[in-house]
């Protein structure tokens, strides 16, 4: 069995995760590591137990023995330089949404990805959650015949709406409706999306700055399908990265309601009340399991590096959710529709 090893740049939540199911992953050779905070590089050592670890990114990309980065360094604003990097060191990249910060960037990476037949992908995590992949099989079977209408709805809580919105000036929809966006547009392929329409609201983060509260967004595929994504992140704070999302999907033959609000499991103590573990959207490890999407999405992108299979989310993918998520924030700015392709200068 043909062996690979792994470098991870930012160990922070997500990237601890990555770190983690490498450390775990049979087809993994070496892991090594690169995160800027000293402390937070003393604990994943000690988790993981890597080849090398260093703070500095470039030393992984030195590394000729390493094949594989995943980047889930913040703030969103290091992924171009660091794929840009990575893909010119010849590894092949995973990196976490947003594939970049502009159009053009995501553009010039896919193309020298292409150019140099590396395997490139974003981390669009949701996919490896059995509910939404349920989504995706029964609308691919035709088993609820035409679609008509899509709608997912997630809201998450303020200390992750205070975590996104203190790093960098990126709305719900760029960071948090990406995710079901693409979720949406991966189980209507091959329709493409044509028009988007969208209004955010703001009574909470408005008081500090000009970061909305929610995001809707309304798009119209090519055969007339609607789609309809909503993203808030303003939910009482509870139990830690709490997320929860609401999933329709009607069509002319059925329908499907997935309630994906983690409500199965209520932990009640005295000390926090009712809180509700394994809700968060990465997941987390449960002993011997890890309990949500990240981890298997980890050993995805490993497998695919190691056997030479294709990865999960296309790069082109990525970038069409992009289209329509930049195309949202301007249709909330402008009060208008936007059509896409886009035909003005963006
Ligand atoms: N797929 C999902 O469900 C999901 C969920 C949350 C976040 N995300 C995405 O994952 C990414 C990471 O988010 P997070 O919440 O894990 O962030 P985080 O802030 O918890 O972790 C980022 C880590 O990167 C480190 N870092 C920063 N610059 C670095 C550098 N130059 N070299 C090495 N390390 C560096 C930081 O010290 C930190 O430990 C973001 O892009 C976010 O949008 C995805």
């Amino acid at each position: 069995m043909k062996q690979i090893n792994v470098g991870v740049i930012g160990t922070g939540w997500c990237g601890g995760i990555r770190a983690n199911a490498c450390a775990e992953n049979p087809l993994v050779n070496e892991l090594h590591v690169a995160e800027t905070n000293p402390e937070r590089l003393e604990e994943i050592k000690k988790e993981t137990n890597p080849t090398t670890f260093t703070s500095d990114y470039e030393q992984l990309l030195k590394n000729d023995e390493i094949e594989a980065i995943f980047i889930s360094a913040t703030p969103e604003s290091t992924h171009y330089p660091m794929i840009k990097a990575s893909l010119e060191a010849g590894k092949h990249v995973f990196v976490e949404k947003p594939i970049s910060q502009t159009l053009a960037e995501a553009d010039e990476v896919i193309k020298l990805a292409a150019e140099k037949n590396l395997k490139f992908t974003v981390g669009y995590s949701q996919r490896f959650k059995s509910k939404h992949a349920f989504v995706q099989k029964t609308l691919k079977e035709g088993t609820i015949g035409e679609p008509v209408t899509c709608l997912v709805s997630r809201n998450v809580t303020r200390e992750l709406g205070n975590k996104i919105t203190g790093r960098t000036k990126l709305s719900p929809a760029s960071m948090e409706a990406t995710h079901d966006l693409d979720f949406l547009l991966w189980c209507l392929q091959p329709r493409k999306p044509i028009k988007v329409y969208s209004q955010t609201a703001g009574k909470l983060f408005a008081q500090k700055s000009d970061t909305p509260d929610h995001q809707w967004i309304i798009v119209t595929m090519d055969d007339g399908t609607t789609i309809t994504v909503g993203a808030g992140w303003i939910l009482p704070i509870g139990y830690p990265n709490y997320s929860q999302c609401w999933i329709e999907v009607v069509g002319t033959d059925g329908a499907l309601t997935i309630d994906d609000t983690h409500k199965e499991v209520q932990f009640n103590t005295t000390e926090h009340g009712i809180r509700y573990p394994m809700s968060s959207m990465p997941g987390e490890p449960v002993d011997h399991v890890f309990a949500g999407p990240m981890a298997s999405e980890t050993d995805h992108f490993v497998s695919a590096v190691a056997r030479n299979r294709p990865v999960m989310v296309k790069p082109e993918e990525a970038r069409l959710v992009m289209d329509v998520y930049v195309a949202a924030d301007l249709s909330a700015e402008t009060g208008e529709p936007v059509t896409i392709p886009r035909n003005d200068p963006n």
